[in-house]
């Protein structure tokens, strides 16, 4: 989406151009000062130091910020997907001294008139959100799906001690079910066969969504286009009648601390062996290299969310960081 640095949309309601603030695109050299702005974001566990330089870069996303007398306030990022469709809402955030005040409702609706006037195309917003929605929330939006997250931590080094005591993360699942042969990691080729030209994973995926590290994606060939410039580990039990499926985005640094990473992994699907053998699997290959400490992410079936947990508890000794929270992909119309 190419537009000029500094914003106005004619279009834009009175009220919300009476609310003081300026609009700009984002450029490398507002980094600091909304980094400045985002350090209390998310307990640590903040993508966006990691991603910002390639969210400046993708053409189908613009980064907004709201400005006040000139100085960052806010920031929305914009992503129009599923094949020009939807545009998905990112990376939202208001200075800590600007919250309560209404700066982000006038900055998703300043976003959402910039992109219908660019993409008249546009029929829906789409966002992923992981805070209780409430009353009014559930007047704006349609869920689409939900999925558990359980988060844990552990340093790299005793993890690997852990697994290699379990006899490895390609091996059998701590269960007395019958013996299951090991997952199958895909390469783009057969991702695209799987999730495009057939329609075996639509039985697996939650809302026939691909939700890739909190972006939800439709399985549509455009959207495959933009998973597969992602270092993502696509992984099923059966290629050929899968019935778990799981992405593992790569380890990235976060700035909660000096050597953190962060391991993200959507897991789809309802067997609890297979999904247990398919984080294993990740976990080995991801924690090989490692050093320092990891907060591993698993996004998952909710019902699957407490035996995973008494599993990273007491077969792993990971530490859980936080009792059950959900992932909430949501929608509305854009009008
Ligand atoms: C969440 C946050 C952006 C809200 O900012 P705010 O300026 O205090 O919010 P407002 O005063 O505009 O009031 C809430 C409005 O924002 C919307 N909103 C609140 N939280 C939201 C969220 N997580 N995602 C999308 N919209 C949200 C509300 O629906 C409401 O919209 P409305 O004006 O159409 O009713 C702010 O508290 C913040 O920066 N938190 C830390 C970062 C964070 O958690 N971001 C959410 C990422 S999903």
């Amino acid at each position: 989406m190419k537009i000029d640095s500094s914003l106005s949309a004619p279009q834009l309601p009175e009220s919300l151009s009476q609310a003081g603030l300026q609009f700009t695109v984002a450029t490398e050299e507002d980094f600091d000062d909304i980094m400045a702005m985002s350090q209390d974001i998310y307990g640590g566990l903040d993508y966006l130091p990691t991603r910002y330089s390639s969210w400046l870069q993708e053409t189908n996303r613009t980064v907004i910020l709201a400005r006040k007398q000139g100085k960052v306030i806010a920031l929305e990022s914009v992503c129009v997907i599923d094949e020009g469709e939807t545009m998905l809402v990112e990376g939202l955030r208001v200075a800590p001294q600007e919250r309560g005040k209404g700066v982000a409702g006038v900055l998703l609706r300043f976003c959402s008139e910039l992109v219908k006037s660019k993409y008249p195309e546009v029929k829906v917003s789409r966002l992923t959100r992981d805070d209780q929605l409430g009353p009014k929330d559930f007047q704006k939006y349609r869920i689409i799906t939900k999925q558990g997250i359980l988060l844990v931590r552990f340093r790299a080094e005793d993890l690997k001690r852990r697994l290699s005591d379990l006899g490895g993360g390609e091996s059998q699942p701590a269960s007395a079910s019958l013996p299951k042969p090991p997952p199958v990691r895909l390469d783009q080729s057969a991702v695209r066969r799987l999730f495009l030209t057939s329609d075996l994973m639509r039985g697996v995926l939650p809302n026939a969504t691909i939700i890739q590290d909190w972006q939800p994606f439709k399985p549509v060939p455009g959207n495959m286009a933009i998973l597969m410039k992602k270092d993502i580990d696509w992984m099923v039990d059966d290629a050929s009648k899968p019935s778990v499926g799981s992405l593992c985005t790569f380890p990235f640094r976060v700035p909660i601390g000096e050597d953190w990473y962060y391991l993200n992994i959507d897991m789809f699907g309802k067997d609890l062996d297979l999904v247990r053998q398919q984080f294993l699997s990740h976990l080995q290959r991801h924690t090989a290299t490692l050093k320092g400490h990891i907060m591993c992410q698993m996004f998952l079936d909710p019902p699957l969310w407490k035996p995973m947990a008494d599993f990273c508890r007491h077969a792993l000794s990971v530490e859980l960081v936080k009792e059950y929270t959900e992932q909430c992909v949501v929608e509305s119309d854009v009008m």
